[in-house]
């Protein structure tokens, strides 16, 4: 049987059972950080990481831009939520980028959202630490008096003047996976007996299956583990220490910048069950007025449809919200037709007819050329159709498929989850070479990586 972690409930987690009776502690480790409350003015700023200075990279930000509020001007609910067929809400958002200047973008490019914590876990977070009172009065961090260890230094997503609640909403991620050290960590500060034996075997050695499962397979984080562990009561300095920073998440473009430079759309999809930390401050940010969220734009790369591209053959291979950058390329191809003379062909799986993103915009690409072929399947399909992921459709068209990816000027784009989609997709290419070009698979394989160091065959993988 297949268990959906995201449906379990932490009551039901038995602390007593994941509890080794003989293991061996790992040895407490000093704390490396202090907190200084301070009297000094504490300067606001709609994002913290945004006061800590030049020593704060943002992960693979476009040289000389760093990350600027921007408005969102308009929402769409592209896709409800259905139980039924476990199928996510999708929104497309439109945003003004006038702040990042004069951007130039092509379709492909992503940009990157910097999120936030929910601030009804941040209230509950600063609760359990005692520290409601202090939650905004200015503080900083320095290395503990006593701290002894010479790489010590305090994280660089740290502002020098901070305070407590800036720290937990935009600084740390509070939904991280805990390391065996934060574990052993977190047992050091839990007063209660049975609890810290719970947090301390998970943390050893002999606790590595334990781990394997609460941990790793089940998911459980910081704000489970407190809620196990009611004893549990860290310092501030302590997770400081051991959260890693909360990191931006890249969004793919979905428009063609010749529709309007000052203005981009991206699309995303959120989980009706624990849903993601940014997804989840994008829903809240939709009920603001003004609605803002800080955006930078990410290095290109050659996941991209540019003038070099244009007058080329592309397939192009999606799942559900994979779906978002294709737009981008269709929308652009449509306004260079001109330029824009090679076959495009669309091969896209989602769960249901009405869970496929721009449907009817799809079939209209069709009928005006911009698509010489376009095939959907659906994998939770109600209707007389069986059950399909897009692989069967790239296996049915393998012969025709593989000669127009053998022609000089064709690209194969894929966009899908690195996890496992893409793979599954990256086998069933290999097996329509093998089937077509009676390749054996180490052979075929060769081939495929052959195609992508030649730029044949661009990802884009959403991990
Ligand atoms: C190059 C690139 C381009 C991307 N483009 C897009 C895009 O255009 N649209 C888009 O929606 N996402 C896109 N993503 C994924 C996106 O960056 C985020 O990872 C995603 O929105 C979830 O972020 P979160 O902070 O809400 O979830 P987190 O808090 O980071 O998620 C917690 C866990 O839940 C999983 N998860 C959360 N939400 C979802 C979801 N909706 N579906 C499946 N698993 C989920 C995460 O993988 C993680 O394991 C892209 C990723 C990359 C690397
Ligand atoms: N890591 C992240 O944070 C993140 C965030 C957003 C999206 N993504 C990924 O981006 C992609 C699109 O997102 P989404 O939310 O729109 O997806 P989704 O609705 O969860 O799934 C889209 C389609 O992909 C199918 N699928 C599942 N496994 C497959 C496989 N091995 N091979 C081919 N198709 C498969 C699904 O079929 P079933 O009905 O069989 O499941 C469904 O039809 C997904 O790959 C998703 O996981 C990742």
């Amino acid at each position: 049987m297949v268990v959906d972690v995201d449906q379990l409930d932490n009551s039901l987690v038995d602390i007593d059972v994941y509890t080794l009776t003989e293991y061996v502690s790992a040895k407490p480790l000093e704390s490396n950080l202090e907190v200084l409350f301070t009297t000094t003015e504490h300067e606001e700023k709609p994002c913290a990481q945004l006061k800590c200075g030049e020593n704060l990279k943002f992960p693979f930000a476009r040289d000389s831009y760093s990350p600027v509020a921007v408005s969102i001007l308009d929402d769409k609910e592209l896709v409800s939520a259905d139980a039924v067929t476990d199928t996510k809400r999708v929104v497309e958002l439109t945003l003004d980028i006038s702040a990042l200047g004069d951007l130039h973008y092509d379709p492909g490019d992503t940009v990157a959202i910097l999120p936030s914590n929910a601030s009804k876990v941040v209230a509950q977070l600063l609760q359990r630490l005692d520290l409601t009172q202090q939650a905004d009065s200015a503080c900083h961090v320095r290395l503990a008096a006593n701290c002894t260890k010479k790489s010590a230094k305090v994280p660089a997503h740290i502002p020098a003047s901070t305070t407590p609640r800036e720290i937990f909403t935009h600084c740390v991620a509070l939904h991280s996976v805990p390391q065996k050290q934060f574990l052993s960590a977190l047992a050091s500060c839990t007063s209660d007996v049975r609890e810290r034996a719970f947090l301390a075997s998970l943390s050893s050695k002999q606790g590595a299956v334990h781990y394997q499962t609460l941990i790793l397979e089940r998911g459980l984080g910081l704000l489970d583990l407190l809620e196990l562990c009611a004893s549990c009561k860290p310092s501030l300095a302590l997770l400081i220490e051991h959260l890693p920073r909360l990191l931006p998440r890249p969004y793919s473009i979905s428009n063609s910048p010749l529709e309007g430079k000052q203005q981009l759309r991206i699309i995303y999809s959120i989980r009706a069950r624990k849903p993601g930390v940014t997804t989840s401050m994008l829903e809240v940010k939709l009920k603001e007025q003004p609605a803002r969220v800080f955006v930078y734009p990410r290095l290109q790369n050659a996941f991209h449809y540019t003038d070099l591209e244009l007058p080329g053959n592309q397939i192009l291979i999606a799942v559900g919200t994979g779906l978002a950058p294709f737009l981008g390329f269709l929308a652009h191809k449509e306004l260079c037709q001109q330029q824009a003379t090679g076959q495009t062909w669309l091969y896209v799986g989602a769960k249901t007819s009405q869970a496929m993103l721009k449907q009817q915009q799809l079939i209209a690409w069709q009928k005006s050329s911009v698509l010489q072929r376009l095939r959907m399947c659906y994998s939770r399909s109600s209707s007389d159709d069986e059950p399909k992921h897009v692989q069967e459709l790239l296996e049915q068209d393998a012969e025709e498929l593989v000669e127009l990816l053998l022609l000089p000027k064709t690209i194969l784009y894929v966009c899908a989850d690195g996890a496992k989609i893409s793979k599954s997709i990256d086998d069933c290419l290999r097996r329509c070479m093998q089937r077509v070009l009676h390749l054996d698979e180490t052979e075929a394989v060769k081939r495929l990586k052959e195609l992508r160091t030649q730029g044949k065959y661009r990802e884009d993988v959403w991990l």
